[in-house]
């Protein structure tokens, strides 16, 4: 659940800020891209490198420095978080947060984010029951704030009692019921290609391929499930789509142009899966062709390529490709990748058992704008749509 996630990881001045680093590390084993962001009082308890070298990534304590990954960092973290979680939660912070009080980096942030914000409690046990803090805590429970309660325990400062901060495992878990909530495609247009197109000879025959739909459907409805607002462009399959997916059903490659070039300027994620038909016949009769004695041939003409065209138009869209075939599969696809300025492209080997047409699993391998491959085993088409949307996400990100 926490793959391809941006955590936010707060941390406020208490003794327990040194579990901080664990906490980073296990967010990161489970696949979360961690950005930890320290009050001056926490850099009393750990250092910035110490979470920097964790993380990976830039730790983030001054309201106003030259070296920012946007302009105006606090809203910059604010929007790429999926989640904030404040480990350890001081009585201070909880105070400023119920009060309004956004006075540096770490309080602006949580005040301007609207990802979900999880607050792991650890105190003295008399502050933490002081009525000032419970009062505190309730009030930011009614307003939508998590939390996670101290453990008993013996504390740093002698005493005994409610106040260390929970396990690491207990956060996380709590952490993770809460990005299953959190749809990170809300708000976000995704455009999918499925099935076949049927180019047509005369009114009775066409030309097709044995594209069934069923992968471009599944990835519908997983960024559906994702809370993506979908449209589904589908040539002729029998697929059912969830309610809430847009659904423009065509025949043909033209058809299927017209209406991906229609959408695409207002999509942020657009997947490719349909089989489109290279070539069409270049004249269809409009009254079915009859026998004659000899052999027949009929002239094609090429299609466009949608997907190719798609690639110049593309701005920020994170366009993605599928590349069905039967031999050479990765440097074929490596090499649509680049013609078709894809971000990545769906290979895979159909004459593989388990892989392609019809079938209920795939086996296919990423390939990306850089070159990196990522393999993904036999799986579901469900899970195989979920991870291809997984790294859509990511791409999006980092293109914000
Ligand atoms: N595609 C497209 N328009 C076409 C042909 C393909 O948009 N006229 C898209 C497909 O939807 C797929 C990707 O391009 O996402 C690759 O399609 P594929 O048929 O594998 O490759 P082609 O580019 O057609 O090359 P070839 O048939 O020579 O392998």
């Amino acid at each position: 659940m926490y793959e391809g996630k941006n955590i936010i990881l707060g941390i406020t001045g208490g003794i327990a800020a040194y579990k901080s680093a664990d906490l980073v590390s296990r967010l990161k084993k489970r696949g979360a891209d961690v950005f930890c962001v320290m009050t001056d009082a926490a850099q009393e308890f750990i250092t910035p490198l110490t979470l920097r070298t964790i993380s990976n990534n830039p730790v983030f304590i001054k309201m106003f420095t030259e070296k920012c990954l946007t302009n105006v960092e606090h809203i910059g973290l604010a929007d790429r978080a999926d989640l904030f979680i404040i480990a350890p939660a001081t009585a201070n912070i909880i105070g400023k947060i119920n009060c309004g009080i956004a006075d540096d980096l770490l309080t602006t942030t949580i005040m301007a984010t609207k990802a979900p914000v999880l607050f792991a409690l650890a105190m003295n046990v008399n502050m933490y029951l002081n009525p000032i803090v419970q009062e505190n805590i309730e009030n930011l429970k009614r307003k939508g704030y998590y939390f996670v309660e101290p453990e008993e325990g013996i504390l740093a400062c002698g005493y005994e009692g409610k106040g260390r901060l929970a396990n690491p495992e207990v956060i996380l878990d709590r952490a993770e019921e809460l990005l299953i909530k959190v749809k990170p495609l809300n708000g976000r247009k995704v455009l999918v290609t499925a099935g076949p197109t049927c180019e047509p000879l005369d009114p009775v025959r066409y030309i097709t391929n044995h594209s069934t739909g069923k992968m471009g459907f599944a990835i519908a409805r997983q960024a559906l499930l994702l809370g993506a607002d979908v449209t589904l462009v589908s040539g002729p399959t029998n697929q059912g789509t969830s309610k809430g997916i847009k659904l423009i059903r065509i025949q043909t490659a033209l058809q299927m142009r017209d209406a991906v070039i229609e959408e695409f300027a207002e999509c942020d994620i657009v997947v490719k899966a349909a089989a489109v038909a290279d070539y069409r016949p270049k004249y269809t009769a409009n009254d079915k062709i009859k026998k004659q004695p000899g052999d027949l041939s009929i002239e094609l003409e090429r299609n466009p390529d949608i997907l190719f065209e798609l690639g110049k138009k593309k701005v920020n869209q994170v366009l993605v490709g599928f590349a069905a075939e039967t031999k050479d599969v990765l440097k074929y696809a490596a090499e649509k990748v680049k013609a078709k300025n894809l971000d990545y492209i769906v290979a895979n080997d159909i004459t593989q058992p388990g892989a392609g047409f019809g079938g209920e699993t795939n086996i296919v391998t990423l390939i990306f704008a850089d070159g990196k491959t990522k393999a993904l085993p036999q799986m579901s088409k469900e899970e195989t749509a979920r991870e291809i949307i997984i790294e859509a996400i990511k791409l999006l990100h980092f293109k914000e």
